[in-house]
Formats: structure tokens, C-alpha cells, sequence
């Protein structure tokens, strides 16, 4: 954006936002009770909305927030290759391969335990069958992204903890300075699905204090719904 441009848009914010404020009478304490809350209906409806979310006509289980965030990022690190924990119908797989069509750049490597009938096909896209953490999974992802200049992952399988700090673990070594590890569904249990037990934001606070390569990146979290609330992680070194 030019620098004009740059400061009417600031502008035009400060001055939505002190609008906003005084219109619904919020500070930030009020404000975070409302997006929990939405957060809590979002979620509690998910015949409506994220059991009920298509790209191209493929089911993908994301928030679309979060997808736009996504692209994004994809358009900041054109990479080369994209590592995906957690394919279901393929349709986040789908969506990547889009985003990489259109800055003409990159391939998904998506790994499942179930081999789901009719996921998409597309160049781009490489689907792997086995667990994200046995043995014969993690030898051929990394082939695949052996020399790869820029490689981001996206955990989205297992969501217990056990199983997202193993693949931290694991996946973390994959990732290239400056690009991402991105950790689906640190939301549960903060604020859905209480009774779950421990998951992914449980496995990124023991991850974060044995590795300090990493850390998180809030603001990818603009626009209030996420799924993955401290899970955009930034590789820094
Ligand atoms: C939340 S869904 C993935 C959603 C998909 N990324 C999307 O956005 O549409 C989780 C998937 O992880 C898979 N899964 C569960 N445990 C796994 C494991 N140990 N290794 C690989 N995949 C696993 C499940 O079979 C399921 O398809």
C-alpha cells in the first residue's frame, strides 16, 4: 500500500474503533466476553457452520477467519512445501493447493491414518496414509521436503496432548526460519468443549517452554474468531 493510502486507513480505524467503543459501551474485558461467547455458539453449532464449511464443494473443517489468515500467510512466504498433519475429505488440503495455484508456488504433503474414499485430486497436492508420528510417515515427509527452501506445517489430527506435543516435536524440525507451525484447535477446552482433558493448547505451552525457537504470533489472531488461539507459531531461529 502506498504511504497515503496507509495512513487513511490507520485513520479510518482509530476512528472506527472509538466509535464502536462508544456505541456498545465495551472496554476489553466485555469485549472478550462477547467473542467467547460467539466463539461458544460457533462452535455448539456445528451442523451450521464448521461441520457445514465447503472449498470447491470438499467438507474442510476450519473456521473460514482462520483460512483467510491462511492465505495470508501463503502469500507472505510462498512455499515450497506445505506439511499437513490431519487430511479428512482432503478439503483444507484443496484450499492450500488453491491459495499455492494462485502465487504459483509450493505443494501440500498431507498426512492421515484413514485413507478417506474421493478426496480431491489436484498436482499439487501429495497424500500420504499411516500416523503423522509412526516411523515410515515421518521418513517420507522428510524426502519429500529434503532441500525445500521454505516449509510450513500445520498440525490438525489427534487433538489430545500427548499426540500434538509429539508432533510438535517431530514436525518442528521441518519447519524453516521465519515461516510456520501452525497448531489447529488450540480452542478446545479455551473456551470449547470443556471436559475434553488436555489438547493442543496444553501441548504448545509444554512445546514453547522446551524450544525457544519458536514463538507465537497474536496477531494473527485479527479477527477475534480462531480456532487457534497461541497457535500461529513463527519460527525465529
Ligand atoms: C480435524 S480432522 C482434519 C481436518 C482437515 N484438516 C480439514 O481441515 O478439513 C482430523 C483428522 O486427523 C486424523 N487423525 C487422527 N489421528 C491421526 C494420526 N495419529 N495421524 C494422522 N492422522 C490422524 C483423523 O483421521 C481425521 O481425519
Amino acid at each position: 500500500m502506498d504511504s497515503a493510502l496507509t495512513r487513511w486507513v490507520s485513520a479510518k480505524a482509530r476512528v472506527i474503533r472509538g466509535i464502536t467503543r462508544r456505541r456498545l459501551c465495551i472496554g476489553p474485558t466485555t469485549e472478550l466476553a462477547i467473542v467467547r461467547r460467539f466463539h461458544q455458539i460457533y462452535h455448539d453449532t456445528g451442523h451450521r457452520t464448521w461441520l457445514n464449511t465447503y472449498w470447491l464443494g470438499v467438507p474442510t473443517l476450519k473456521c473460514p477467519l482462520d483460512l483467510w489468515v491462511y492465505q495470508e500467510i501463503i502469500y507472505g512466504l510462498r512455499p515450497d512445501a506445505i506439511i499437513e498433519c490431519g487430511t479428512a475429505s482432503g478439503g483444507s488440503a484443496l484450499y492450500l493447493a488453491s491459495i499455492l495455484d494462485i502465487v504459483g508456488n509450493g505443494e501440500v504433503i498431507t498426512v492421515d491414518l484413514l485413507d478417506a474414499a474421493g478426496k480431491p485430486q489436484h498436482l499439487r497436492v501429495k497424500y500420504l496414509v499411516g500416523s503423522s508420528t509412526s516411523e515410515d510417515t515421518v521418513t517420507s515427509v522428510a524426502r519429500l521436503v529434503d532441500g525445500k527452501r521454505t516449509v510450513m506445517v500445520i498440525l490438525d489430527s489427534d487433538h489430545h496432548k500427548d499426540h500434538v506435543l509429539n508432533e510438535l516435536r517431530i514436525y518442528s524440525r521441518f519447519v524453516t526460519k521465519g515461516s510456520y507451525l501452525i497448531v489447529e484447535d488450540t480452542v478446545i477446552g479455551h473456551p470449547v468443549m470443556q471436559g475434553f482433558g488436555e489438547g493442543p493448547m496444553e501441548a504448545v505451552a509444554q512445546f514453547l517452554g522446551e524450544n525457544g525457537d519458536f514463538s507465537v504470533d497474536r496477531d494473527r489472531e485479527k479477527f477475534y474468531l480462531t480456532f487457534n488461539p497461541r497457535g500461529y507459531l513463527v519460527r525465529k531461529k
